[in-house]
Parts: C-alpha cells; sequence; structure tokens
C-alpha cells in the first residue's frame, strides 16, 4: 500500500515535470507598488527563475490604505495550462508570519485579464499554506492572476496576518505547453483542429470549447443543419436561395438569398416595389384585354394575369412590353416573376417566356435604361428571380420574336407575355444605399441617387465631383488659391 502511494505520488511528480516552464520570462504587473523601491522589487521577478530577486507590494490590512493585492503575468497568447508554483518569500525565523501573509490567496486563470471574466483555479484554505505552493490548475488562458486581500470588518483565521501583509513572490512557475494547440505528458499530441483558441485539456487533449461551427468534445461534428455558430446555438435564418443550409460556421448563404431576403445571412428583409403601382403593356389583347390588365400582374394575386397579343410571325407585332412605375427613385435588388402555368403546357410556356430581357430605366424608355438579365438560350423556369442591383424608377419586361432572328428550336416562336406575377424587390425609399437601405447618399448625388452598395453617387449636382459629390469647384477653383 505505501509502495503503491509512493508510485502514485512520483508518477505526479514526474508528469508535472514532463511540462514546460510557460512563465518564464514573460510579462507581469502588480499593485499595489511598493513605496520605498519599487523597481527593485518588480513584478518580472517572479519570472526570473532567480530566488534571491522577489517581487514585494506595499503593505495590505488593517493599518494601511490598501486592502488588496494583485499581480498578474501576460503570456500574449492563450496557453494549454496544467499546474501553477508559487515560491513566496522564506525569511529564516519567520516562517510561519510568511505563511500566514500568503494566506488566503486566490489564483486565476483568464483570457482577458479582468479578474471579473477570469475562471478561479485556485482558492487558499488550507489556514496557512505552505511557502513552496503547488496546485494543479488544468485550464487555459493568456493571463495568470494572483490575488490576495485583508478586508475591514472581515474576521480571518488566527494565523492569518491581518496588517502589514507583504506579498513577496520570489517565483511564480506555470507549467503547461509552450508549443501551441498541443497537449500530453510530453506537449507533443496536437489538439483536435477545431478546438476554439487552439487548447485543449492537456492531459486528455478534449476541447474546452469549440470554434464556432462546431460542437462535440473534439469538436469533430458540424453544426446540425439549419444551426450555426458558437455552441451552434444560432439558427439559420431559412430564407437561403432554395432551401439551402446555411453556412455553419458564420451563418451565410453561400449561394444568395431568396428574392424577399437581402443580407449575407439573408436575414433582411426586402421590400415589394412593385405592390401595386401602375403597370403598363402593349400590345393590348385583342379579345377581353380587361381581363388581362397590366395590373395583374403587381396584384398578388397568382391567380391574376396579364396577356399581350401574339407575337411572332403570322402577326404584325413583333415586340411585347410590360412597364411598372415604381412611382420614384428607388434602389432595386433582386425581380421575381411567375409566368402563366397551364396543366401539361410546360415546355410551351416556357418556350414563349423564353428570350425576355428586364430592364430598370429612369424614364420609362429602353434607351435611358439598364439591362437586369437577358434570357438565353437555354429555356428559363416558369418561377424565375434574377438579382438586378440597379437604381430607378421603371421596370420593364421585354421579348421579341423578329423575322430575321433563327432562335433556339425550343422557343416558341410565336409568344404571349402572360405575367401572373412581377414583383420588384429593393429599398422602399429612394436616396438609400446599404444591405438594410439604412444609409442615406450623400447630399450633392444628383437625384439623391448613389450606388447601392457603396454609396458612391453615380453622377453630382452640378458644381460638385469626387466619388461623394464632396468637392465644391468653387472652392476649389479660382477663389481657392
Ligand atoms: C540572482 O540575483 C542576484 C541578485 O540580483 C544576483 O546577484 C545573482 O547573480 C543572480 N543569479 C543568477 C544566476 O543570475
Ligand atoms: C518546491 O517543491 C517541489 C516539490 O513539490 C520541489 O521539486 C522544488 O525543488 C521546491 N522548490 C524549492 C525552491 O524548494
Ligand atoms: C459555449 O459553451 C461553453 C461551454 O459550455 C460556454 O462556456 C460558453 O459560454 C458558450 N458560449 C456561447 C456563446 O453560448
Ligand atoms: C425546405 O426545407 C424544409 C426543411 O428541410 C422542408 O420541410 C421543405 O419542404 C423544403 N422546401 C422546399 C421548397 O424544398
Ligand atoms: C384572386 O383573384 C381571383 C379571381 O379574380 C378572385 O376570385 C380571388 O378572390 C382573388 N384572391 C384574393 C386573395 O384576392
Ligand atoms: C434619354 O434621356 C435623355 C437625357 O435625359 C433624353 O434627352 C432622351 O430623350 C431620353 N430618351 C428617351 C427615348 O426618352
Ligand atoms: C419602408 O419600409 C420600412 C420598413 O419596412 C417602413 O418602416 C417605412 O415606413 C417604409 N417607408 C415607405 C416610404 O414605404
Ligand atoms: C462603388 O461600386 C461601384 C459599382 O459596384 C464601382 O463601380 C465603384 O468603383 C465603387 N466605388 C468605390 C469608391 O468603391
Amino acid at each position: 500500500m505505501d509502495c503503491y502511494i509512493v508510485l502514485v505520488y512520483l508518477s505526479i511528480v514526474l508528469l508535472s515535470r514532463a511540462y514546460d516552464d510557460i512563465s518564464y520570462q514573460h510579462y507581469a504587473v502588480q499593485y499595489p507598488l511598493f513605496g520605498g523601491h519599487a523597481e527593485f522589487y518588480k513584478a518580472t521577478n517572479a519570472l526570473d527563475r532567480n530566488i534571491s530577486t522577489c517581487t514585494r507590494n506595499e503593505g495590505i490590512g488593517l493599518n494601511s490604505q490598501h486592502k488588496s493585492v494583485m499581480w498578474r503575468v501576460d503570456f500574449g497568447r492563450m496557453y494549454n495550462i496544467y499546474s501553477v508554483n508559487i515560491l513566496f518569500k522564506h525569511y529564516e525565523g519567520y516562517e510561519m508570519r510568511q505563511r500566514g501573509r500568503f494566506a488566503g490567496f486566490s489564483i486565476y486563470i483568464s483570457n482577458s485579464g479582468d479578474i471579473d471574466t477570469s475562471a478561479l483555479c485556485y482558492h487558499d484554505e488550507t489556514g496557512v499554506p505552505p511557502l513552496n505552493f503547488t496546485t494543479i490548475c488544468l485550464s487555459f488562458g493568456r493571463y495568470v492572476i494572483f490575488y490576495n486581500e485583508r478586508l475591514n470588518g472581515v474576521s480571518y483565521p488566527e494565523k492569518y496576518e491581518v496588517s502589514n501583509v507583504f506579498t513577496e513572490l520570489c517565483e511564480v512557475i506555470v507549467y503547461g505547453c509552450k508549443t501551441a494547440g498541443t497537449y500530453g505528458n510530453n506537449c507533443d499530441s496536437q489538439c483536435p483542429r477545431h478546438c476554439r483558441y487552439n487548447t485543449c485539456h492537456i492531459q486528455s487533449g478534449t476541447c474546452f470549447e469549440c470554434e464556432p461551427g462546431w460542437i462535440g468534445s473534439y469538436c469533430r461534428q458540424e453544426c446540425a443543419e439549419g444551426w450555426y455558430g458558437q455552441n451552434c446555438t444560432l439558427k439559420c435564418s431559412g430564407h437561403c436561395r432554395d432551401n439551402a443550409s446555411c453556412d455553419h460556421v458564420t451563418g451565410q448563404c453561400l449561394d444568395g438569398c431568396d428574392a424577399e431576403w437581402k443580407g449575407s445571412r439573408c436575414d433582411v428583409e426586402q421590400i415589394d416595389l412593385s405592390y401595386q403601382k401602375a403597370a403598363t403593356q402593349l400590345p393590348l389583347y385583342s379579345g377581353l384585354h380587361e381581363l388581362f390588365k397590366a395590373n395583374n400582374a403587381v396584384d398578388r394575386n397568382i391567380t391574376t394575369c396579364t396577356r399581350t397579343d401574339i407575337i411572332g410571325p403570322n402577326s404584325p407585332d413583333k415586340r411585347a412590353w410590360w412597364k411598372v412605375d415604381l412611382g420614384g427613385m428607388y434602389h432595386v435588388n433582386s425581380i421575381r416573376i411567375a409566368f402563366k402555368k397551364y396543366d401539361d403546357f410546360e415546355m410551351r410556356q416556357r418556350g414563349r417566356l423564353a428570350g425576355f430581357s428586364l430592364f430598370v430605366s429612369t424614364d420609362g424608355s429602353i434607351e435611358n435604361s439598364s439591362l437586369c438579365y437577358k434570357d438565353g438560350p437555354k429555356l428559363p423556369p416558369l418561377d424565375f428571380i434574377t438579382h438586378c442591383v440597379k437604381y430607378g424608377r421603371y421596370v420593364i419586361f421585354y421579348n421579341e420574336r423578329l423575322d430575321a432572328v433563327s432562335y433556339p428550336a425550343s422557343y416558341e416562336h410565336s409568344s404571349y407575355t402572360e405575367l401572373c406575377e412581377l414583383t420588384v424587390y429593393g429599398c422602399n425609399k429612394s436616396g438609400l444605399y446599404g444591405n438594410k437601405c439604412d444609409f442615406v447618399c450623400p447630399v450633392r448625388c444628383k437625384d439623391k441617387i448613389c450606388d447601392i452598395k457603396n454609396g458612391t453617387c453615380l453622377s453630382c449636382e452640378p458644381g460638385f465631383f469626387g466619388n461623394y459629390c464632396t468637392i465644391d469647384t468653387f472652392t476649389c477653383g479660382e477663389n481657392s488659391a
């Protein structure tokens, strides 16, 4: 039995010996500074591995203005920690006084340097600790903090010194693994790849915490579908394009958003800019055109659709338009079309829709517009959506079947345009930009128009220039010199 205990004791000693001294010659601070020779008793004396140089603080306790003492080493980055050894100053013939001054101390391990957000590794309740003190402290952190206090009104155990309590640390040796991301008796095993801060339990190699997006003791599992982030506790927005799951680390939708949504995580709702706005179309349907009026595409009732007259070889009309006036200048982000569906005629309908274009126009003309999308040569789906980051007032759907053009075989040569819904998504107010439409365009942008992403003016009011139209030709020109 005795032999067994000795073996266990020996192996603990041997194991702890195998770890590296990670505090040697690092940076340290302390408080309160000793009034006499502060430099002589500096905080780093506890890290020089010379037992004859020690720190000393101003005394704390009953007859002092100071009630607490703090000493802190900063490793500069996170380390894997195994144990802490403190050598408190020993004076011949004063051992019990020194132990009474040391008594009641705490050791904290911290990522931030603040005791408030630190983990307590050890709190002394031994009565009077030995002056050569060691505790196992399986943890990780960037700072190790020594703390002690003698407060007024607290009754301390009999052996505690309560006045003139000088703290004198000759050495503070923190054992752990010097090489980042290692564990094991010889610090020669690699922590699992997705442990947070690249630190893990110094004996078992389990992670204390995982990097965002990973879970499990060894952080080998990705978050379940639909979840992301630290501890997989954040829910994906659920608005990624095509019902895709979000990135398990960042929550971003890698292939874009559903039509109504914006932002890298698709969590910013888009505004339907075309709803119940004034729409027109040409050529008018020769039948009951009132039944198929242009506004049917902006009523958000999928059962009512528009219809133009037929275009193509057997018709005098070769071009079809549908146009909505948004009623002001807007930032457009995407456009969705629900084209008319007839049971068993999907390919015919797609062949009729094929080849269309979408424009965003400032004045309703195609000449003064920018192209958002030009379809072809594959057949488009009847539920169609495209991103279209433009600024304008009108959105134009256009298609044509010209006599002189030979279209792909899958195209219908004669076409009716039947739009059940055409939805324009974007910022609902002019003069705004940014993902959430929450930034105001620079005041000197012409017509308050600016780039929806970076806020640069597309052109300036007369007399101003520069990306943001902040430069005034008047002060910058003749008058300034
Ligand atoms: C330890 O510090 C003392 C006092 O400063 C000094 O005299 C001695 O040379 C140091 N020892 C070593 C090994 O540096
Ligand atoms: C402190 O104690 C440990 C054993 O617990 C011993 O290895 C070490 O040499 C001691 N340090 C001093 C300075 O006595
Ligand atoms: C993640 O889990 C760890 C360990 O359970 C916990 O300390 C931490 O506060 C958690 N973080 C978040 C953001 O939930
Ligand atoms: C989207 O995903 C959810 C959950 O995985 C499923 O219930 C739903 O049917 C999917 N919708 C589409 C359109 O694929
Ligand atoms: C959609 O339009 C149809 C046909 O005009 C009508 O019967 C129906 O009530 C409308 N639905 C809604 C929700 O307005
Ligand atoms: C395009 O804009 C210019 C300048 O504002 C204007 O002169 C021209 O008439 C416009 N074109 C059409 C077809 O409206
Ligand atoms: C724009 O949308 C926001 C948020 O949905 C709303 O608070 C605001 O009243 C809308 N403004 C206009 C002019 O429609
Ligand atoms: C802003 O974005 C536009 C369009 O994406 C680009 O042409 C322009 O160079 C950008 N300006 C700046 C200052 O980034």
